[in-house]
C-alpha cells in the first residue's frame, strides 16, 4: 500500500508496466555494459481526490541533471504553439497591466519565454537542468537553475517582486511535491495574478490508450477534477480550462487566488465530461489495463509479421515516451535497426533499457527503410508532411495511437 501524494489516502496500482529504466536516460556509447537503473512503473488512481499518479518514482536528481537530453525547440509546431500560448497570456491576462512580470517553471531552452523577451516583458525562467538553462541564457533569457519550492518563491519575491503570471508547460506533472509548488506559486502570485499550466490530459490518455505518456517524469496525469482539488487546498481556484492538441492531447488549466476572478462555464462542463467518461470509476482503469495489453500484443504482432516478411523497420523519434513502449512491449534491436532523432546529443546513444541505437536523421534520409515506427506520434502531422520522399519511395508508417495501424 502507498499513499496518494495529494490527499494521503491509501492507493493501489491497478496495473504494472514492469521494470522500467529512466525514460530520457539515453545511454552514451561505452556505458551500455554498466548497470542501468530500473524501477517498477505502476500507475494508481486515487478514488478519494481523483489524482492519477505513478506509485514509485526515481529520485529527481537521477532524471533531471546537467546533461538532461530534452530540448523543447526541436519541433516547429511546438515553437508555434508556445508563441500562441504567450500571445494568449499577454492578451487575456496582461492587458492594462503596468510592466507585468512573468515566471515560468521548467523554462527549458526558453521556447516560451523568448516570446515574452521579444515583447519586452519582464520574465524569469526556472530550469533545474543546467545544460538547457545555458541555452536559454545564451538567448538572453533570465534563468535560474534550481528546483522550484516555497523557499525559492520567497527569494524571487524578494529579488524581483510578485508575479502577474506563473506559467508552465509539461512540467507541473513532473513535480511530486505538488503541495510545495502550489504553496510557492500562491506566495509568488500577486492578488490578481494567474497560474496557467498545461500537461498531457488524463482523459486523452484513457481514450486513446496513449499509455506511453506514463513514464518516470510524469508522476501525475491531471484532469480538471484532480487539478481543482489539489490546488484548491492551497487557495488557488480553477477558473478556466482549454483543451490543447499538443502531446497527443493536453489540457491548459488557469488558476487564480480564490474568489479573485470569475469561474468560466468551461470548468463545470469539463468536470461533467470527465464524470461521463468515467474517470472517477475503478472499472475505467481495469478497461485501460486490458486496452494496454491489447495494444502491446497488436504492436508486437505487427512488427514480427513484417520481420518474418524480411522487411526493414526503424524507429522515428527517440522520445521519452518510447521508453515505456519498447520496455513494456519488449521491442529491441532485434526488431528495430535504430531510432532516428534530430536532437544532437541523442545521436550515437542507446535507448534506455532495450539498447536500440539512436542515429542522426541523415541515417534515415540516406537509406530509407521500408517501415518506420513513429515513436514521436504526437508530431505525426509535422513529420509525415516533412517525410514525403519516404512515402514516395514506398515507405509506410507504423503507429500505435489511438490503435496499432500501418498507414499506407
Ligand atoms: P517529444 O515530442 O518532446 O516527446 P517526449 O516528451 O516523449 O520526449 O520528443 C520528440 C522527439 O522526436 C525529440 O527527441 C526530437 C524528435 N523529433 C525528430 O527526430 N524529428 C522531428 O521531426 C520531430 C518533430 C521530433
Ligand atoms: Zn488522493
Amino acid at each position: 500500500m502507498s499513499s496518494c501524494r495529494v490527499c494521503n489516502s491509501k492507493i493501489l496500482p491497478f496495473m504494472s508496466f514492469g521494470r522500467m529504466p529512466i525514460a530520457n536516460g539515453f545511454l552514451p556509447p561505452g556505458s551500455i555494459d554498466l548497470e542501468e537503473y530500473f524501477f517498477e512503473l505502476a500507475p494508481a488512481f486515487c478514488d478519494v481526490c481523483g489524482m492519477f499518479q505513478i506509485v514509485e518514482q526515481p529520485n529527481p536528481e537521477i532524471m533531471f541533471h546537467d546533461h538532461y537530453a530534452f530540448h523543447s525547440s526541436t519541433s516547429q509546431f511546438m515553437i508555434k504553439h508556445f508563441k500562441a500560448f504567450s500571445d494568449f497570456v499577454i492578451s487575456d491576462y496582461f492587458s492594462g497591466k503596468n510592466s507585468p512580470f512573468v515566471v515560468e517553471l521548467g523554462s527549458n531552452d526558453g521556447i516560451m519565454l523568448s516570446n515574452f523577451k521579444q515583447a519586452g516583458i519582464d520574465h524569469l525562467g526556472i530550469e533545474p537542468s543546467e545544460n538547457v538553462a545555458d541555452i536559454a541564457r545564451a538567448k538572453g533569457i533570465n534563468t535560474i537553475s534550481k528546483f522550484f519550492d516555497e523557499a525559492l518563491a520567497d527569494n524571487i519575491v524578494t529579488q524581483y517582486g510578485k508575479a502577474d503570471a506563473v506559467l508552465s508547460a509539461n512540467v507541473m506533472c513532473h513535480i511530486p511535491n505538488i503541495h510545495s509548488v502550489a504553496k510557492g506559486v500562491r506566495r509568488l502570485l500577486k492578488s490578481d495574478g494567474v497560474l496557467i499550466f498545461e500537461d498531457p490530459y488524463l482523459g486523452d490518455v484513457i481514450d486513446k490508450v496513449s499509455y506511453d505518456q506514463i513514464y518516470d517524469e510524469h508522476v501525475f496525469l491531471f484532469s480538471a477534477t484532480s487539478v481543482r482539488r489539489a490546488f484548491g487546498d492551497h487557495g488557488l481556484e480553477l477558473i478556466d480550462v482549454f483543451p490543447q492538441a499538443t502531446h497527443g492531447g493536453s489540457m491548459r488549466y488557469v488558476l487564480a487566488p480564490v474568489r479573485s476572478r470569475q469561474v468560466s462555464k468551461r470548468v463545470s462542463f469539463q468536470i461533467d465530461k470527465e464524470m461521463a467518461q468515467g474517470l472517477h470509476l475503478p472499472k475505467t482503469y481495469q478497461k485501460f489495463r486490458k486496452d494496454c495489453e491489447t495494444s502491446r500484443s497488436n504492436l508486437l504482432k505487427t512488427i514480427e509479421d513484417l520481420l518474418a516478411q524480411g522487411k526493414r523497420i526503424v524507429g522515428y523519434g527517440a522520445t521519452s515516451k518510447s521508453t515505456t513502449i519498447t520496455n513494456y512491449c519488449g521491442i529491441g534491436p532485434q526488431h528495430i535497426e535504430y531510432i532516428s532523432d534530430t536532437t544532437p546529443i541523442k545521436k550515437g546513444t542507446y535507448s534506455p533499457g532495450m539498447h536500440i541505437p539512436i542515429r542522426a536523421h541523415e541515417s534515415f534520409s540516406e537509406n530509407l527503410p521500408e517501415y518506420a515506427l513513429l515513436f514521436a506520434w504526437n508530431h505525426a502531422q509535422e513529420i509525415m508532411e516533412k517525410e514525403l520522399s519516404f512515402k514516395e519511395n514506398g515507405g509506410k508508417w507504423i503507429i500505435y495511437v489511438p490503435r496499432v495501424e500501418v498507414i499506407v
